[in-house]
């Protein structure tokens, strides 16, 4: 099976993770793969498990935050790759504090990687798309962008600008052959939430209708549906990949 016919797709925080679990399905589904993120071991780990399944992939270490990044990201992967078909703006960071307590530094941290990368990685690859006439911007937002989540404000606030900063591409870019959508995961396992206290955990698996966290292969497989030819008349939608959580 090829559904994505020799795309390519470019991931940010595609080191570990929900990016690199992203970055196998769509290997599996015919991408070649160019992947984003501070780390560049990290990076090298998931390229070559990319190539193992037959697939092209270039590592490509930077900082969402920087516009100068963001833009030699898709150029290299546009000579390296030779095309560009697929968005994944998934880089993000938690930064976690109640109001009273939060510094500035930490607003300003997660606005900046999860919401302005989001933007900057959109803006780096709209031209090349819209000249195309054809492309998929999937930005991983989150439930608390949602609903809000005591002592995240700035994480939800940068989920729920996310999810709006979806709603307006998708209007500006839908005419042009251009979808953009969002996933929202609730609570996923992966490095980013094995930093919760263990009775945290446990009181928010008790939560969830399904009874256990999501995997990254969870949120993986609805990004692999977004990118395919299955997808095409989507656009503007936020899906929740939450088990249930946040049911209202
Ligand atoms: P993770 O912490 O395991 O991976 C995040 C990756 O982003 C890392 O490889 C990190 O190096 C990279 N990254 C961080 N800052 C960066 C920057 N400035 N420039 C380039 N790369 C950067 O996190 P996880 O869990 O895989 O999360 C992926 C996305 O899914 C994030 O946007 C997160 O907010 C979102 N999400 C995760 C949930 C979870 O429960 N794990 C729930 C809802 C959303």
């Amino acid at each position: 099976m090829n559904p994505l016919g020799d795309q390519v797709a470019l991931i940010t925080g595609g080191a570990r993770g929900i990016g690199r679990s992203i970055a196998l399905k769509l290997a599996d589904d015919g991408a070649d793969l160019a992947l984003f993120d501070l780390s560049l071991e990290g990076l090298e780990e998931t390229a070559a498990l990319v190539r193992a399944k037959g697939r092209r992939a270039l590592a490509l270490p930077g900082n969402v935050t920087k516009a100068e990044d963001a833009k030699a990201a898709v150029e290299r992967t546009l000579a390296e790759l030779g095309r560009l078909d697929i968005l994944v703006n998934n880089a993000g960071i938690t930064r976690d504090n109640l109001l009273m307590r939060m510094r500035e530094e930490d607003w300003d941290l997660v606005l900046d990687v999860n919401l302005k990368g989001t933007f900057l990685f959109s803006q780096a690859v709209v031209r090349h798309l819209l000249k195309q006439r054809s492309g998929r911007i999937i930005s991983i937002a989150s439930v608390v962008g949602v609903t809000g989540n005591a002592g995240q404000a700035n994480y939800a606030a940068s989920k729920g600008g996310i999810i709006s900063l979806t709603y307006s591409l998708a209007k500006e870019l839908g005419g042009r052959g251009v979808t953009v959508n969002a996933i929202a995961p609730g609570f996923i396992e992966t490095e980013m939430t094995a930093a919760l206290p263990a009775e945290v955990r446990k009181a928010t698996s008790e939560r969830i209708p399904a009874g256990r966290f999501g995997r990254p292969e969870d949120v993986a497989a609805l990004a692999a549906f977004l990118a395919g030819p299955g997808a095409g008349y989507i656009n503007g939608v936020v899906v929740r990949v939450d088990g249930g959580l946040s049911i209202a």
